[in-house]
């Protein structure tokens, strides 16, 4: 059981892929589709939240609704049968032991499946996929062959249900929004557009039109069409056995009941694009094609023709393969082939955000805030010069009081407070953006980058929430202004500054940061009160200590002095007595968020580069050390982990209570990344981590022990069933976060373990039961949960690269500390990556001739393209000028030697 990889492009082969519930694969292009498929043709398609023309479907009713992508084939003496699989005797024969052969071609992005219809040999190829054009449309071409020894005569019919409208009208209004309907049965399909756009708001005016066009490969128009479902189905039937195929009831003209022809039009119902060709004779042997579209505004329609169709498959496989980040080469080709899945993922969440493939039926598109600046972590490795406006245009989403609008649109300068207008401030909103860019200036060194300037969002919402401006209207527009009623430009580097720094002075009654709306953690959403984050008030340590090593380095290349707000001097003490009492530091802040709460003065102060590094720093250093001193929890054994919450009764959450071990994988990943934890504190954390929350099934690391609680002065988490989602599932964003902690930490053994858990979990496809790539989470069954679209992508692919691989940018130049176990090189001892590097393709060859263990060997010597290179500067560092000196498309070889 389980896939194969068949090439190095990540290609696979499944057997009977549709008898596993969940499995969906996405279609999407760069037109804006975003399409999902099951193996047998069910999933949706849509342009937005508004725009569905197949109706939209989460995780439930993805396999079990009837409507899908459906190709009947009537033949002559044996009955009705799908080329899809996607009817009710074959879902029986499924059952019953009489199941048909069927495999599943999986490619990035598009899927082959091929069945063949035991009783008489006919065989159907169907695949799908979105051409990589501006054309709004999925392709899909069926090819049935006669693998019999008998003539068939086959009556075909394509039966795609159309929705044509929002997927808010799934209840709201379903019925009167099918009034809407008007179909028109054209020569080569059914059109669908509505007369208007449904919405109580205000109704308007409709342009989008949902079609399902078809045709034979010899220019073969359709018959008739059958454009109203309830007709189709028949009164009887369904869309698992429609009447209009199964009975077929003809007239003297040998004309089917309820058939429409071309030129004619219904309006008013449910849509339906049931298309009929003429009957089809094929002789063993022979086969013949039909070409099917799926498409908004009638576009694409030349692929009605194969031949187009065909070369833009060809087109959009070369695409997708170019958007990589990594491409890896280790001893496991199930591991290369997994990775070329995974890398591709953070480009599935740049186009279908976290709101449209089924497990994600939240949302109605757009991008959370963490979100957006995690998934750039992965497009900064492949082309940061790509990134680099998006960076900064996003920095216009932050608030002067250092807490940000959390839903950011498609156009730049798009900015929402939350998608459904509640208040609510993420605590960790603020770590993201710095980690992200201090990655963007390792990879380019491009320290201008903190100099380029933008504006601050303003709403009414000020004081970190917890006020509003009175003096705000709407009408003020989202950009903040000076009082003088200009619009207040800040450097990159203020905003992170002010992020970082207004955190350090958010603090509850232990001096540590408020959890206020919850952390990363969304589901630790109820203690807005008196909780706090030590877990994040850790990741704030190492973000300011990361800050200020930036301005240490900005100094050296001569920025002696930068300009930020006046308002900020309130901020910009460093004066112990203040660090040490949480009621100064909240005075502090209230007096900084007064300050700015509804205008800027527009004044600057200037400020050495050296004190300010010193600052941040100062601050970082206090925090570490009181999270030392008081949160390191132990068992009866003297193994310990830091205690990363307070609730809202102001308890502390984890550590051994009422003789029950409460532990979080959250709290140990911060407190190991920023430095907080020592070496001897790791090692203690890691035993721990194995003993309480490693659970091998499930692929590895939970994110937290059993509570046995309704916790409700913590968060919603604690109503989810043990072992789902952020309930101690192995929630792999987090896991994979863990790794690089470990990594970075120099713990490559425990960090392997991590990652190798997460991946033979993911292969173990009886058990995790999904197609390659890493999902959300393990459940407790250890089933793979919500594809595609999570961030643990983006952090794996930099994990595997930047620790596993130790490919890291370093101010701009190329270092290598590669952190591989023996049993990760090949046969001949290699090991390598081919990644993106100072806008060239690097493909670096480790050389472990001698099989060493890591710990035991070292990098003995560098080749570019066979020369010796040797860097007396640093070592182990390519300089940047000497790879841009490459010729531009050529790919370099680096060779690494380790002994
Ligand atoms: C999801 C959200 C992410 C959040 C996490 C935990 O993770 O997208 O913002 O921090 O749940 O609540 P993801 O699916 O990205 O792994």
């Amino acid at each position: 059981m389980g896939y194969q990889f068949v090439d190095k492009g990540g290609t696979f082969h499944l057997k009977n892929a549709e008898e596993n519930r969940y499995l969906y694969l996405p279609l999407a292009n760069r037109a804006g589709v975003m399409n999902s498929i099951t193996p047998d043709g069910h999933g949706d398609s849509k342009l937005s939240q508004d725009e569905f023309l197949l109706e939209p479907v989460s995780s439930e009713n993805l396999h079990e609704s009837t409507g899908s992508r459906n190709f009947w084939c009537k033949v002559k003496g044996y009955g009705a049968w799908s080329a899809t699989g996607n009817s009710a005797m074959q879902a029986m024969q499924r059952l019953t032991g009489q199941k048909e052969d069927s495999e599943l071609t999986g490619g990035q992005l598009w899927q082959e499946t091929r069945r063949t219809w035991k009783e008489n040999g006919l065989s159907a190829t169907v695949k799908n996929f979105c051409p990589v054009t501006e054309d709004k449309v999925e392709i899909m071409s069926v090819t049935l062959k006669n693998c019999g020894e008998a003539t068939l005569e086959i009556t075909p019919t394509v039966a795609i249900p159309i929705f044509a409208r929002g997927a808010d009208h799934i209840r709201d209004h379903r019925h009167v929004t099918s009034l809407l309907n008007r179909m028109e049965v054209t020569k080569d399909g059914v059109v669908v557009t509505p007369s208007m756009a449904f919405d109580e708001r205000g109704h308007h005016y409709n342009y989008r039109s949902y079609g399902i066009y078809a045709r034979g490969e010899d220019e073969t128009g359709i018959l008739g069409a059958f454009p109203l479902l309830e007709e189709f189905t028949g009164e009887a039937g369904s869309l698992l056995w429609p009447e209009a195929v199964i009975c077929d009831r003809r007239n003297e003209r040998q004309q089917t009941e309820n058939m429409v022809f071309p030129g004619e039009c219904r309006e008013g119902y449910e849509a339906m694009g049931a298309l009929r060709f003429p009957d089809l004779t094929l002789a063993p042997g022979e086969a013949y094609r039909y070409m099917i579209l799926l498409s908004y505004d009638g576009e694409g329609k030349e692929y009605l023709e194969a031949g187009k169709a065909d070369a833009a498959f060809e087109e959009m496989c070369r695409y997708w393969q170019r958007q990589k980040t990594v491409s890896v080469s280790t001893g496991d080709e199930r591991f290369n082939g997994w990775m070329e899945w995974v890398g591709l993922q953070p480009f599935l969440r740049r186009i279908y955000g976290c709101s449209f493939l089924p497990h994600h039926d939240y949302g109605r598109g757009g991008r959370g805030w963490r979100d957006l600046w995690q998934d750039c972590l992965a497009l900064i490795l492949m082309n940061p010069d790509d990134v680099r406006e998006d960076l900064v245009n996003f920095f216009a989403g932050v608030r002067a009081d250092g807490t940000n609008a959390t839903i950011i649109g498609s156009k730049a300068g798009e900015f929402k407070a939350d998608r459904n207008n509640i208040v609510r401030v993420w605590m960790d909103h603020g770590y993201w953006p710095f980690f992200t860019v201090e990655l963007y200036l390792k990879q380019t060194g491009d320290f201008q980058f903190l100099l380029e300037e933008n504006t601050y969002f303003k709403d009414q919402i000020t004081h970190r929430g917890e006020k509003n401006d009175s003096l705000y209207s709407q009408k003020d527009g989202t950009v903040l202004k000076t009082e003088k009623g200009e619009e207040y430009y800040g450097t990159v580097l203020e905003h992170l500054l002010i992020q970082q720094i207004t955190q350090f002075y958010d603090v509850g009654e232990h001096n540590h940061m408020r959890l206020r709306g919850a952390d990363w953690n969304d589901a630790l959403d109820m203690a807005k009160d008196r909780g706090e984050s030590v877990a994040f008030t850790a990741a704030y340590s190492g973000s300011m200590k990361g800050l200020s090593g930036l301005l240490d380095t900005m100094e050296k290349q001569g920025i002696t002095h930068v300009k930020v707000a006046k308002e900020l001097e309130t901020l910009l003490y460093a004066d112990e007595s203040i660090y040490e009492s949480a009621k100064k530091k909240q005075e502090t802040l209230s007096l900084y968020c007064s300050s700015c709460g509804h205008a800027l003065s527009g004044e600057k102060l200037e400020i050495s580069v050296g004190e300010l590094s010193d600052i941040v720093s100062g601050m970082s250093q206090w925090i570490q050390k009181h999270i030392r001193r008081t949160e390191f929890v132990e068992d009866e054994t003297g193994n310990g982990w830091f205690n990363g919450y307070y609730d809202n009764n102001g308890r502390k959450v984890e550590g051994l209570i009422n003789g029950q071990v409460r532990m979080m994988l959250t709290s140990q990943v911060f407190t190991i990344l920023s430095g907080t934890a020592t070496d001897e504190q790791i090692e203690k954390i890691s035993r721990c981590a194995d003993l309480y929350l490693y659970e091998k099934r499930m692929g590895g690391y939970r994110l937290n022990t059993n509570f046995r609680e309704v916790k409700l002065d913590l968060g919603r988490m604690f109503g989810f069933a043990y072992g789902h989602k952020e309930n101690g599932a192995v929630f792999c964003h987090m896991a994979v976060m863990y790794a690089y902690a470990l990594y970075e930490r120099g713990f490559a053994q425990e960090g392997y373990k991590v990652l190798n858990s997460l991946f033979e979990q993911c292969m173990d496809f009886e058990v995790s039961r999904i197609y390659p790539g890493v999902p959300e989470y393990f459940n407790e069954k250890g089933r793979g949960m919500y594809s595609y679209l999570t961030g643990a992508a983006s952090w794996l692919v930099l994990t595997v690269l930047t620790q596993m691989y130790g490919v890291k940018g370093r101010e701009g130049n190329l270092h290598l500390r590669p952190q591989l176990l023996k049993e990760q090189f090949n046969g001949q001892g290699e090991a390598a990556i081919t990644c993106s590097f100072a806008g060239r393709t690097v493909e670096i060859i480790y050389c472990n001739t001698n099989k060493k263990e890591i710990g035991d060997y070292d990098i003995t010597e560098i080749y570019i393209n066979g020369k010796l290179y040797q860097n007396p500067e640093e070592k182990n560092t390519i300089a940047r000028a000497v790879i841009r000196k490459m010729p531009e498309k050529t790919e370099i070889k680096i060779k690494v030697v380790l002994d």
